[in-house]
């Protein structure tokens, strides 16, 4: 199989007096991928961060920028999340009336795609645009929050998921899970055909280098 496993840290749990430092620290333990959650207080109902602090991390940075839109009609805002320094950029099926478009847009732009679920969209609903994206998202607790708790018939969900992905040849086709995940079940999500592994309050709760090794471990990283 030539998908790789990759830590995708949520800096939704960072201290943001300390971001850069913590970006820092993420760099200097291997990671490669950063997950930027951007929330609208209308698609959930909290209200995060957008563009601004996009642009002021991308002059400091080379990670690839994994943003994952939590917003109304995300197509209002590619091109900006683009112009900000989004490598790939993820936005909720049930956002949205036109996802073909979205995906069309986010493609001319140079970007690449996700496509995100909530844990009560069943991925029969995804399964049209598997061979337009690069990457699903499927949520593993309801989006809005960090520091929830894992909801495990969504890992069923990242089974299915991948079943179909080999049957119908998506060899290198990403499933991302995010939320609740830790590193005592994180084993778990990888079993059932995840590769991209957000993890928000795991990360940056203690020792974030530690956090990581361990992390890296389970995903057969290092040893
Ligand atoms: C939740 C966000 C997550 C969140 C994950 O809506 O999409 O990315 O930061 O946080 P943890 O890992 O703490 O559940
Ligand atoms: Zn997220």
């Amino acid at each position: 199989m030539s998908i790789k496993n990759i830590m995708s840290p949520s800096i939704l749990s960072a201290d943001f007096w300390k971001l850069g430092e913590q970006i820092t620290t993420l760099e200097k333990s291997g990671t490669q991928w950063l997950h930027i959650d951007v929330m609208d207080g209308l698609f959930v109902p909290s209200i995060s961060y957008g563009m601004p602090l996009i642009k002021s991390i991308r002059k400091r940075t080379g990670l690839f920028f994994d943003v994952h839109l939590m917003i109304n009609e995300p197509e209002r805002y590619f091109e900006e999340f683009a112009n900000a320094g989004a490598d790939l950029i993820n936005f909720h099926l049930e956002a949205t009336e036109d996802v073909e478009g979205c995906i069309e847009k986010i493609r001319s732009l140079g970007k690449k795609v996700g496509i995100a679920i909530k844990p009560d969209t069943p991925v029969s609903e995804v399964m049209p645009y598997l061979k337009s994206v690069d990457m699903v998202l499927v949520m593993t607790v309801e989006p809005g929050f960090g520091g929830q708790k894992l909801i495990p018939k969504c890992i069923d969900k990242v089974k299915e998921l991948r079943i179909v992905t080999d049957r119908i040849g998506l060899k290198d086709i990403d499933i991302q899970v995010d939320g609740g995940i830790t590193v005592d079940n994180v084993s778990e999500a990888i079993d059932a055909g995840a590769n991209i592994i957000v993890a928000g309050s795991a990360v940056f709760a203690g020792d974030i280098a530690s956090n990581i090794n361990s992390f890296e471990k389970r995903l057969g990283n290092r040893s």
